[in-house]
């Protein structure tokens, strides 16, 4: 970086004299109080997530006053600028429809405004994939640092948190065991303080991934929101953007296939949602990274699961920061990884381990000789009704269901599924396979977490807690049962999911990867011949929907833009 492309002078605005064009930025920037000494300092950009709407970025403002805090100790000139924010439970159609949009802003005003480096500040789940995306397709030296999960509520003395113990409680309330009156009083339980969900939700996995990816400083995945711990660390950050603008290190020299596959690795063993495939992947994507399927499935077949973390084991992330966070997961595990891969701290992974405390005695990460899932908390299915793949989380299903045969009762679209799923008059039995449709990238559009299809009213009321599920959906890492997700091709492409009929036979084989469709292949040819395409989406002739519509790629390729990537298949 010359000095003609450093701090104020970066990316001038054109006005064909740039003698003029810097005249006119001090001279704004002067209004805001700014001296001649602040504006020459190495510039870092502190990405502002906070949003009104999301609680799980609520801290931000304290964090953004800890980076700003670090970078000014180091030297550097803090600015703060504003990036879309997304919340799990305020985005309509979904998150994952505007993850890519996210990603997009950030992008671009990181290229845009004059910054040497940038502190990205993500969050709940499509912030930190989001950021990382945009980051990464900018070639800006970045840093990430997350607002951490929230701590746990209490309801009539059992210990709950966001979000395993909504979709358990709701289940409840359907099943009849509780009233209108209490889960009502238990919507003001479940999250107790600001943070992301304290399970091992999509927050919390991607968090964990992107600090064994070497974009955030050890130790910061786990830091719950309310912890000074966290201020701590968001002032280090700081501190270390400094030095990254110095040293000039762009994410491609911390994001590599090495650091991507400890990042995959890291995926299976803390039992992390299945969203990590997805956003891992789009995040390779950006610097044309691949991330294979069968590969990542291989790789789970040796990668022990070792945290006992909701949905699929008993403790939250408080507890997981109580154990000493990723560094106790990683240290099981040293050899499943490449410790030579470089970090944002200025460090190799290994040499991060090693200056991490000592552990201690506790209970949430499993020893390696003792895990709670041997091998593979994710598997990857291939079969006549996913040629593409499609994703089952093991670890969080009923052991029971994972090699199982039954009779399709199929939803075509979640309105379908909202219509009929309660019907007193459904024809279901416990041993059927639920397949919803639909509800893919392109289908639903947006990809939605409705992959956790419930189990009809009356079956819930009967005891039934579990089925197998299918569909071309996500669906939410703090969710469990037996359901298989990103089902590729999708149904809106003709893929085989469409052609389900109800009645037909659908074989899950887990062990041996399979899913299978039950059906002939004249059969099969004769549906293929018949299949018609779904409805336009309205509104998707224009705006953002229509860019969305005409460019997302399927899960397998991260559900990202095909325009992002350097290299696409077609
Ligand atoms: Fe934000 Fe769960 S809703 S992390």
């Amino acid at each position: 970086m010359s000095d003609a492309d450093a701090g104020m002078k970066k990316g001038l605005t054109r006005y064909g004299d740039d003698a003029f064009s810097l005249f006119v930025r001090k001279a704004f920037i002067k209004a805001m109080g700014f001296s001649d000494d602040a504006l020459n300092r190495p510039i870092i950009g502190v990405t502002n997530t906070f949003s009104a709407y999301n609680a799980c970025h609520m801290n931000v403002p304290d964090l953004i006053e800890a980076v700003k805090r670090g970078v000014m100790l180091a030297g550097g000139l803090p600015i703060e600028f504003p990036t879309i924010s997304i919340h799990e439970s305020f985005a309509h159609p979904t998150s994952m429809f505007l993850r890519n949009l996210m990603a997009m802003d950030a992008e671009e005003m990181i290229r845009a405004q004059p910054m040497d480096a940038v502190v990205l500040i993500g969050g709940c789940d499509k912030t930190v994939p989001a950021l990382l995306m945009g980051a990464a397709s900018a070639g800006m030296p970045a840093i990430m640092t997350v607002t951490g999960p929230m701590g746990t509520g209490s309801h009539r003395g059992e210990r709950i948190g966001a979000c395993t113990d909504c979709r358990r409680l709701w289940a409840q309330f359907r099943a009849g065991e509780i009233d209108a009156a209490e889960i009502e009083d238990i919507s003001g339980k479940l999250v107790p303080t600001g943070g992301t969900c304290g399970v091992m939700g999509t927050a919390s996995t991607m968090a964990l991934m992107t600090e064994a990816l070497g974009m955030m400083l050890p130790g910061g995945a786990a830091i719950p929101a309310w912890a000074a711990d966290r201020l701590r660390h968001a002032e280090a950050t700081g501190t270390r953007a400094v030095a990254l603008a110095r040293e000039k290190t762009a994410p491609d020299q911390i994001i590599t296939q090495a650091s991507i596959n400890n990042a995959l690795t890291t995926l299976l063993a803390v039992g992390g949602s299945t969203n990590g495939i997805v956003h891992i992947t789009a995040v390779a994507g950006r610097l044309g990274i691949p991330v294979d399927l069968d590969a990542f499935d291989t790789m789970g077949r040796n990668v022990p699961m070792l945290v006992d973390l909701k949905p699929s084991g008993r403790f939250y992330m408080e507890d997981l920061w109580k154990a000493g966070g990723l560094t106790a997961i990683l240290r099981e595990i040293p050899d499943l990884l490449d410790l030579d891969c470089p970090t944002v701290s200025g460090r190799t992974l290994g040499e991060n381990l090693a200056d991490m405390p000592d552990g201690w005695p506790q209970g949430v990460v499993r020893p390696r000789a003792d895990p709670l899932f041997a091998q593979g908390s994710m598997a990857v299915l291939k079969g006549n009704l996913a040629p593409n793949g499609a994703v089952l989380k093991q670890s969080a299903a009923d052991k029971a269901l994972l090699t199982h045969e039954g009779r399709a009762v199929v939803f075509d679209n979640l309105a379908d599924l909202a219509a009929r799923i309660d019907d007193p008059d459904l024809e279901v039995i416990a041993n059927d396979v639920l397949v919803l449709r639909h509800i893919g990238p392109k289908g639903a559009p947006g990809m939605p977490e409705a992959g956790y299809i419930p189990i009809p009213k009356k079956l819930a009321h009967a005891g039934v807690k579990d089925m197998v599920r299918i569909s071309d959906g996500r669906m939410s890492g703090t969710a469990f049962g037996t359901i298989i997700l990103h089902v590729s091709p999708e149904a809106a492409l003709g893929g085989p999911l469409a052609l389900v009929q109800t009645g037909d036979r659908i074989r899950l084989d887990a062990p041996n990867r399979r899913l299978d469709l039950l059906v002939d292949e004249p059969e099969m040819t004769r549906r293929r011949d018949a299949w018609t395409p779904p409805p336009a989406h309205a509104g998707g002739d224009r705006s953002y929907l229509k860019l969305y519509l005409d460019e997302v790629m399927q899960a397998e390729d991260g559900a990202d833009f095909r325009f992002q990537r350097p290299s696409v298949k077609d």
